[in-house]
Protein backbone atom coordinates (compact mmCIF):
# COMPACT_ATOMS: atom_id res chain seq x y z
CA UNK A 1 0.00 0.00 0.00
CA UNK A 2 1.18 3.80 -0.99
CA UNK A 3 1.30 5.53 2.25
CA UNK A 4 -1.34 8.32 2.25
CA UNK A 5 0.09 11.77 0.81
CA UNK A 6 2.24 10.37 -1.20
CA UNK A 7 2.92 9.27 -4.58
CA UNK A 8 4.92 6.41 -6.22
CA UNK A 9 6.81 7.65 -8.69
CA UNK A 10 8.03 4.27 -10.19
CA UNK A 11 4.95 2.48 -10.06
CA UNK A 12 3.21 5.52 -11.48
CA UNK A 13 6.03 5.78 -14.16
CA UNK A 14 5.34 2.29 -15.14
CA UNK A 15 1.33 2.70 -15.50
CA UNK A 16 2.09 5.98 -17.85
CA UNK A 17 4.85 4.42 -19.25
CA UNK A 18 2.65 1.56 -20.59
CA UNK A 19 -0.36 4.02 -21.64
CA UNK A 20 2.28 6.01 -24.07
CA UNK A 21 3.38 2.08 -25.22
CA UNK A 22 -0.06 1.70 -26.07
CA UNK A 23 -0.23 4.97 -28.15
CA UNK A 24 2.75 3.85 -30.19
CA UNK A 25 1.16 0.30 -30.67
CA UNK A 26 -1.89 2.26 -31.52
CA UNK A 27 0.40 4.15 -34.06
CA UNK A 28 1.49 1.91 -36.18
CA UNK A 29 -1.57 0.13 -36.57
CA UNK A 30 -2.75 3.02 -37.43
CA UNK A 31 -0.46 3.58 -40.27
CA UNK A 32 -0.74 -0.24 -41.42
CA UNK A 33 -4.91 0.74 -42.17
CA UNK A 34 -4.08 3.67 -43.63
CA UNK A 35 -6.07 3.16 -47.69
CA UNK A 36 -3.71 5.77 -49.31
CA UNK A 37 -0.22 3.41 -48.56
CA UNK A 38 1.84 4.37 -51.28
CA UNK A 39 4.64 2.08 -50.44
CA UNK A 40 2.63 -0.81 -50.76
CA UNK A 41 0.26 -2.07 -47.48
CA UNK A 42 1.33 -4.41 -45.02
CA UNK A 43 0.86 -8.09 -45.24
CA UNK A 44 -2.99 -9.12 -43.24
CA UNK A 45 -0.84 -11.23 -41.62
CA UNK A 46 1.41 -8.46 -40.28
CA UNK A 47 -1.47 -6.46 -38.92
CA UNK A 48 -3.13 -9.68 -37.89
CA UNK A 49 -0.17 -10.40 -35.73
CA UNK A 50 0.43 -6.50 -34.67
CA UNK A 51 -3.07 -6.69 -33.51
CA UNK A 52 -3.07 -10.20 -31.74
CA UNK A 53 0.02 -9.04 -29.83
CA UNK A 54 -1.53 -5.49 -29.16
CA UNK A 55 -4.40 -8.03 -27.68
CA UNK A 56 -2.02 -9.80 -25.37
CA UNK A 57 -0.22 -6.64 -24.14
CA UNK A 58 -3.48 -5.16 -23.34
CA UNK A 59 -4.82 -8.11 -21.45
CA UNK A 60 -1.48 -8.21 -19.92
CA UNK A 61 -1.84 -3.65 -18.89
CA UNK A 62 -5.53 -4.13 -17.82
CA UNK A 63 -4.34 -6.89 -15.36
CA UNK A 64 -1.81 -4.95 -13.97
CA UNK A 65 -4.41 -2.24 -13.32
CA UNK A 66 -6.33 -4.15 -11.96
CA UNK A 67 -4.18 -5.44 -9.28
CA UNK A 68 -1.90 -2.35 -9.10
CA UNK A 69 -3.89 -0.81 -6.74
CA UNK A 70 -3.76 2.67 -8.60
CA UNK A 71 -7.62 2.87 -8.26
CA UNK A 72 -8.25 1.61 -4.85
CA UNK A 73 -5.79 4.18 -3.78
CA UNK A 74 -7.42 6.61 -5.96
CA UNK A 75 -10.76 5.53 -4.17
CA UNK A 76 -9.37 5.75 -0.87
CA UNK A 77 -8.09 9.18 -1.13
CA UNK A 78 -10.90 10.12 -2.77
CA UNK A 79 -13.97 8.09 -2.24
CA UNK A 80 -15.93 10.20 -4.80
CA UNK A 81 -13.82 8.95 -7.37
CA UNK A 82 -15.40 4.75 -7.16
CA UNK A 83 -18.15 5.45 -9.53
CA UNK A 84 -15.97 6.77 -12.14
CA UNK A 85 -12.85 4.12 -11.53
CA UNK A 86 -15.38 1.59 -11.20
CA UNK A 87 -17.02 2.55 -14.98
CA UNK A 88 -12.94 2.35 -15.73
CA UNK A 89 -12.30 -1.27 -14.51
CA UNK A 90 -16.10 -2.41 -16.01
CA UNK A 91 -14.81 -1.10 -19.53
CA UNK A 92 -11.20 -3.89 -19.56
CA UNK A 93 -13.60 -6.12 -20.61
CA UNK A 94 -15.72 -4.81 -23.27
CA UNK A 95 -12.55 -3.18 -24.49
CA UNK A 96 -10.96 -7.08 -24.84
CA UNK A 97 -14.40 -7.74 -26.41
CA UNK A 98 -13.84 -5.17 -29.47
CA UNK A 99 -11.01 -5.99 -30.44
CA UNK A 100 -11.21 -10.25 -30.31
CA UNK A 101 -14.64 -8.82 -32.72
CA UNK A 102 -12.00 -6.66 -35.21
CA UNK A 103 -9.50 -10.05 -35.44
CA UNK A 104 -12.29 -11.89 -36.44
CA UNK A 105 -13.64 -10.05 -38.74
CA UNK A 106 -10.11 -8.71 -40.52
CA UNK A 107 -9.99 -9.59 -43.97
CA UNK A 108 -8.30 -13.04 -44.95
CA UNK A 109 -6.47 -11.78 -48.70
CA UNK A 110 -4.64 -8.76 -49.03
CA UNK A 111 -7.14 -6.67 -51.43
CA UNK A 112 -8.04 -3.67 -50.23
CA UNK A 113 -11.59 -3.69 -50.79
CA UNK A 114 -14.83 -2.89 -48.87
CA UNK A 115 -14.08 -5.37 -46.17
CA UNK A 116 -10.84 -3.45 -45.45
CA UNK A 117 -12.73 0.03 -45.48
CA UNK A 118 -14.80 -2.24 -42.52
CA UNK A 119 -11.69 -2.90 -40.95
CA UNK A 120 -10.24 0.18 -40.91
CA UNK A 121 -13.36 1.84 -39.57
CA UNK A 122 -13.61 -0.53 -36.75
CA UNK A 123 -9.84 -0.66 -35.67
CA UNK A 124 -10.70 3.29 -35.66
CA UNK A 125 -13.82 3.53 -33.29
CA UNK A 126 -11.46 0.73 -31.02
CA UNK A 127 -8.54 3.55 -31.18
CA UNK A 128 -11.07 5.99 -29.66
CA UNK A 129 -12.51 3.63 -27.22
CA UNK A 130 -9.56 2.68 -26.03
CA UNK A 131 -7.76 6.22 -25.80
CA UNK A 132 -10.47 7.50 -24.17
CA UNK A 133 -10.89 4.48 -21.92
CA UNK A 134 -6.57 5.70 -20.94
CA UNK A 135 -7.76 9.21 -20.73
CA UNK A 136 -10.81 8.52 -18.46
CA UNK A 137 -8.52 6.55 -16.66
CA UNK A 138 -5.31 8.88 -16.44
CA UNK A 139 -8.28 11.29 -14.64
CA UNK A 140 -9.50 8.95 -12.01
CA UNK A 141 -5.76 8.14 -10.78
CA UNK A 142 -4.67 11.98 -11.44
CA UNK A 143 -7.35 13.43 -9.07
CA UNK A 144 -6.78 10.82 -6.84
CA UNK A 145 -3.43 11.60 -6.08
CA UNK A 146 -3.81 15.17 -6.27
CA UNK A 147 -0.65 15.06 -9.14
CA UNK A 148 -0.64 16.52 -12.23
CA UNK A 149 1.21 14.07 -14.54
CA UNK A 150 1.53 16.58 -17.55
CA UNK A 151 -0.11 13.62 -19.58
CA UNK A 152 -3.64 14.73 -21.50
CA UNK A 153 -4.25 12.14 -24.29
FE1 LIG B 1 -7.41 0.49 -18.13
FE1 LIG C 1 -4.57 1.83 -18.87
Amino acid sequence: MIPSGRVDPVILGHLLGQHRDLHARLLALRADFAPDHDAGHAPVKAIRDRLLELRDHLREHFVQEEQGGFLEESIARMPRLSVAAREVVAEHPRLLAELDTLVDKLPTQDVRDDSWDEAAHGFAAFTEHLLAHERNENAVVQQGYNEDFGYGD
